[in-house]
């Protein structure tokens, strides 16, 4: 069976962005058999978030928007390595990328995306690509991608002059290099203390809220709430004292939070 990939298209025509990812498949596909699918975000329908927090807190079946943000995601789930593609538009991804991030932003509570492999692939005019990619590097480490480190390209507006070319080429290889090696690389990354910190203080708070919280029940399900991390990892020894110190202090500040919030209630009950 191939490797299947899945690229999300950021930008709003098929222009220097589309070349440059299609000359990406060209050249995993030198390196072994594998199938690419294309999301073109210009063509689908997916309706601009409207903030209402439905998808964080009751859970993302319950968002009001009905179009192809579901398909997005299942395509997302069933591939082994996924690829967000976007030029710099005003220093940022593109309004049409951004627009899927905050569609998928419950994500970030209930990771999932586990065991794939994430690389961006971002162009730019002059300036912007190298914050771009470490933005979206954090956004699907979050999400529980293996990441891989992008491909950012300076490139000229309508077609690539000589200069260019032979520089991006080189890099477009090796960028198709690295990507190749860790889909094919079973391991998952060593999680950093920081890792270990986000997790453990999250699950703290998840820990404390009841059956319905969507979070809580997200994370019991996964077996997290007594996990040492997402997947099953060899933690440090210095690690599990600063994710047990963490956890400490989250529940501290999440009980402190609870018991504010019930006086508040209770002051509007009596008001
Ligand atoms: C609306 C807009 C905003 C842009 N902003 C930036 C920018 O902030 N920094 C930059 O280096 N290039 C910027 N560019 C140039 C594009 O990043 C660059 O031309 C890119 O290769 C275009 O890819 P595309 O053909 O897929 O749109 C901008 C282009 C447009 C159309």
């Amino acid at each position: 069976m191939p490797r299947e990939v899945v690229v999300i298209i950021g930008s709003p025509h098929k222009g220097r962005t589309l070349e440059i990812v299609n000359k990406l498949e060209q050249s995993l596909k030198e390196i072994d058999n594998i199938s690419f699918e294309y999301v073109f975000l210009r063509d689908v329908d997916l309706k601009q978030c409207r903030g209402c927090g439905v998808c964080l807190e009751r859970g993302e079946e319950f968002c009001p928007l009905k179009d192809d943000r579901t398909d997005i995601f299942m395509k997302m789930m069933h591939a082994d390595g996924v690829i967000f593609a976007t030029p710099v538009y005003s220093l940022q991804v593109t309004a049409l990328l951004k627009n899927l991030l905050d569609r998928l932003a419950y994500v970030f509570h209930r990771p999932c995306f586990f065991h794939k492999t994430f690389m961006p692939v971002v162009t730019q005019g002059v300036y912007g690509a190298e914050g771009v990619l470490k933005y979206l590097d954090e956004v699907a480490h979050f999400w529980g991608f293996k990441t891989c480190p992008g491909l950012g390209l300076t490139v000229a507006w309508d077609k690539p002059l000589p200069s260019e070319q032979q520089k991006n080429e080189r890099e477009i290889n090796e960028a198709a290099r690295r990507f190749y090696n860790s889909l094919t690389n079973q391991a998952d990354p060593v999680p950093s203390i920081k890792d270990v910190l986000i997790f453990r203080s999250v699950r703290a708070i998840h820990s404390l809220a009841a059956g319905l919280s969507r979070d809580h029940r997200y994370y019991k399900e996964q077996g997290w709430l007594e996990a040492d991390y997402y997947y099953p990892t060899k933690l440090a020894w210095y690690k599990k004292i600063v994710g047990r110190w963490a956890e400490k202090q989250a529940l501290k500040q999440a009980l402190q939070t609870q018991k504010e919030k019930n006086l508040q209630l209770a002051g509007t009950k009596l008001s």
